[in-house]
């Protein structure tokens, strides 16, 4: 049943897909997989992911002009979605900052090493402000100034205008405290002030000003079958990519952006609800068939299922034969039509090169399926 070729997607002014690339997300995939699924659903007129990661099917449907509905469990997958589903514009998001900054300072500075060397203490002073006040806000205002400080939190030091609030670090995830502080003790490498407002605001200038329209969704933190349960629309396009099979947390990586969204000041190191801390291949196929299971409940007769799944080389396991099994396991109407060679993924983009050191990569595969009959 494998085949290797896709439906071209359609090209888009690059200054239009920079919302696309708001904050970095381990696991991503490339906006031109949901994309060829909408050119091959030119009919869809609603669109879900039910492990949305950072939004890029949301981002695909919104270019296509068409709602959508993301599911993530992890706060900052979510995050970084929601913006993916706003339009503000680059003013309303400076202004709230300066309104913010302008204000008297919030919240308590975390203390400690780590704290000390990873910002400068104004710089700091200011990130915690931002951080206390935008906890308590949802305005679409809010959900951009937040996905874009998600963004802007750490990242390399550049030599002329600064693009990251942090001391020298990866920007794709956040190095662990002690190794962090090592490396810069070793490096002589003090923080140095970084105007927050600034970098707000060449940033929000960068990637909003050219954003396409929005056309509406949502994006619900929690468990895809508990979120599925209670929604009430119907679907005709799902473009999705599930985590590969013994995949770690999601989160211990993102630490910082966590603690950033509320979270705790150390690495938080559990995997509450991810679906891929199963404790064998059979329990995640179960797992997964459930999620596809509800999904169908969701989803128009004749609707589209897309799939991106791999596996990690450590896993020792066919990628192809578990997501089988679990469309199988589903009993859920969905007939597979095809699955294709999605290619190895890039180094950026990887699942499996989490903490790099995941050595060789495992092709992906491409599953299409469509929804026969009445879902139970
Ligand atoms: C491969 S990533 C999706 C990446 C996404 N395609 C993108 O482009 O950003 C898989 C996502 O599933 C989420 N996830 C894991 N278990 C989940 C669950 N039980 N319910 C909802 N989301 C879950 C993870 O947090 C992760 O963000």
């Amino acid at each position: 049943m494998t085949a290797t070729a896709a439906s071209p997607a359609p090209s888009w002014p690059e200054d239009a897909l920079r919302l696309n690339a708001v904050c970095p997300y381990y696991t991503m995939f490339p906006l031109d997989f949901p994309l060829q699924q909408l050119a091959a659903r030119p009919d869809a007129t609603r669109v879900l992911d039910p492990f949305c990661g950072r939004g890029t099917t949301l981002y695909a449907a919104r270019l296509a002009g068409l709602p959508s509905v993301g599911i993530d469990i992890n706060p900052v997958a979510a995050a970084i979605a929601q913006a993916k589903l706003t339009r503000i514009t680059p003013g309303a998001v400076v202004r709230l900052a300066q309104e913010i900054l302008g204000g008297s300072a919030r919240g308590a500075v975390p203390e400690g090493e780590f704290w000390q060397w990873c910002f400068e203490q104004e710089t700091l002073r200011e990130l915690v402000t931002l951080r206390e006040a935008l906890l308590g806000m949802s305005t679409p205002t809010a959900v951009m100034l937040r996905a874009i400080l998600l963004g802007i939190l750490h990242g390399p030091r550049n030599k002329y205008l600064p693009s990251y609030l942090s001391n020298q670090m990866p920007r794709t995830y956040a190095s662990k405290p002690a190794y962090a502080v090592k490396f810069w003790k070793t490096r002589d490498m003090e923080p140095v002030r970084i105007p927050t407002l600034e970098v707000i605001e060449r940033r929000a200038k960068r990637l909003l000003d050219a954003a396409p329209l929005a056309h509406g969704g949502r994006v619900y933190l929690g468990d895809s079958v508990q979120a599925l349960n209670g929604l009430r629309q119907k679907f005709d396009l799902v473009v999705t990519s599930p985590p590969y099979y013994g995949m770690r947390t999601y989160v211990a990586d993102q630490w910082l952006r966590s603690w950033f969204l509320g979270g705790p000041e150390e690495v938080p190191y559990g995997s509450h609800g991810q679906i891929a801390r199963q404790p064998n291949q059979e329990a995640f196929i179960q797992a997964l068939a459930e999620v596809w299971a509800a999904t169908a409940r969701r989803c128009r007769p004749g609707a589209r299922l897309a799939i991106r799944f791999g596996a990690l080389p450590s896993a020792l396991t066919n990628p192809e034969h578990m997501l089988l099994a679990s469309v199988k396991e589903a009993k859920a109407g969905w007939v597979v039509k095809e699955v294709r060679q999605a290619g190895i993924p890039s180094r950026k983009t990887r699942q499996a090169e989490q903490f790099g050191k995941a050595g060789n990569a495992v092709e992906e595969i491409d599953m299409i399926a469509e929804l026969i009959g009445l879902p139970r």
